[in-house]
């Protein structure tokens, strides 16, 4: 594990957006896993600064996203499929073919989850996995649990999770109870893997995650096993950390 200590928010948000333009150009083809949540909007906003400067091309680039409200339409602006066009997607030269999110509207579970395992199976495998870590150490939608998740699950979203999603919902009954995501054995297979961490807010749980036992009750602990992993976090994140 490295950790990349930065001073705030807009410095942890340029230096992953340099570590994910230096993925690109050294293969302009790779496969970028994404994710969405307050986090990584900053990393967004300078890959987008770099593609519009002329210094960075996702014409071949291919991407997965971490997860996804079971339930929400497309265009529901708080679906993640929203999220990744509104943050990313529609502002730089990325081939919508090319970008992929598991079918929050598949009804049938099983099916979805299957759905978009293929998916990632066709890639080859992803090079880059991009991050946030969730108040109660969930990475992706991988809540705290008794065993690690292996593939794409549909999940229950915990009180927590949803106590803190419901900032972006008109009331805490909007709020989907569920979501599909990828499962923790995909994230682990990623090349690469970069966790973007801001706030003290989250300086117990980072603590916990990277400088406390691994375990599946703290579901990103598992990175601490990743042979390519990269915290980048602030002052105010690592503020625990001596
Ligand atoms: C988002 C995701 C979640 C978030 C996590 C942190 O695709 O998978 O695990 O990364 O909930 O969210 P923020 O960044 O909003 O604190």
């Amino acid at each position: 594990m490295r950790i990349i200590r930065t001073k705030n928010y807009d410095d942890m948000s340029k230096k992953a957006a340099d570590l994910i333009a230096s993925v690109i150009l050294l293969k302009p083809n790779c496969v970028l896993g994404l994710a969405t949540g307050s986090s990584p909007i900053g990393t967004y906003k300078n890959l987008v600064k770099m593609y519009k400067d002329g210094n960075l091309d996702f014409s071949q680039v291919k991407s997965v996203n971490l997860d996804e409200y079971k339930g929400l339409p497309r265009d529901n602006e708080q679906s993640y499929y929203y999220f990744m066009h509104d943050n990313l997607f529609s502002h730089v030269n990325i081939d919508l073919k090319n970008t992929h999110l598991p079918n929050g509207m598949e009804k049938n579970s099983e099916k979805a989850c299957k759905e978009y395992d293929e998916v990632i199976a066709s890639m080859n495998g992803v090079d880059m996995q991009l991050l946030g870590l969730g108040h109660d150490g969930h990475i992706g939608f991988n809540e705290p649990n008794s065993f690690f998740d292996k593939t794409t699950h549909c999940v229950n979203l915990t009180q927590m999770t949803i106590e803190a999603n419901k900032r972006f919902f008109a009331s805490i009954d909007d709020v989907p109870k569920q979501a599909y995501t990828m499962g923790i054995g995909t994230i682990m297979a990623a090349k690469m893997v970069i966790m973007v961490v801001s706030g003290k807010d989250k300086s117990e749980i980072l603590k916990k995650s990277f400088f406390g036992p691994v375990t599946p009750e703290v579901p990103a602990s598992i990175l601490q096993f990743h042979p390519n992993f990269i915290l980048v976090a602030d002052e105010d994140a690592l503020s625990l950390i001596e």
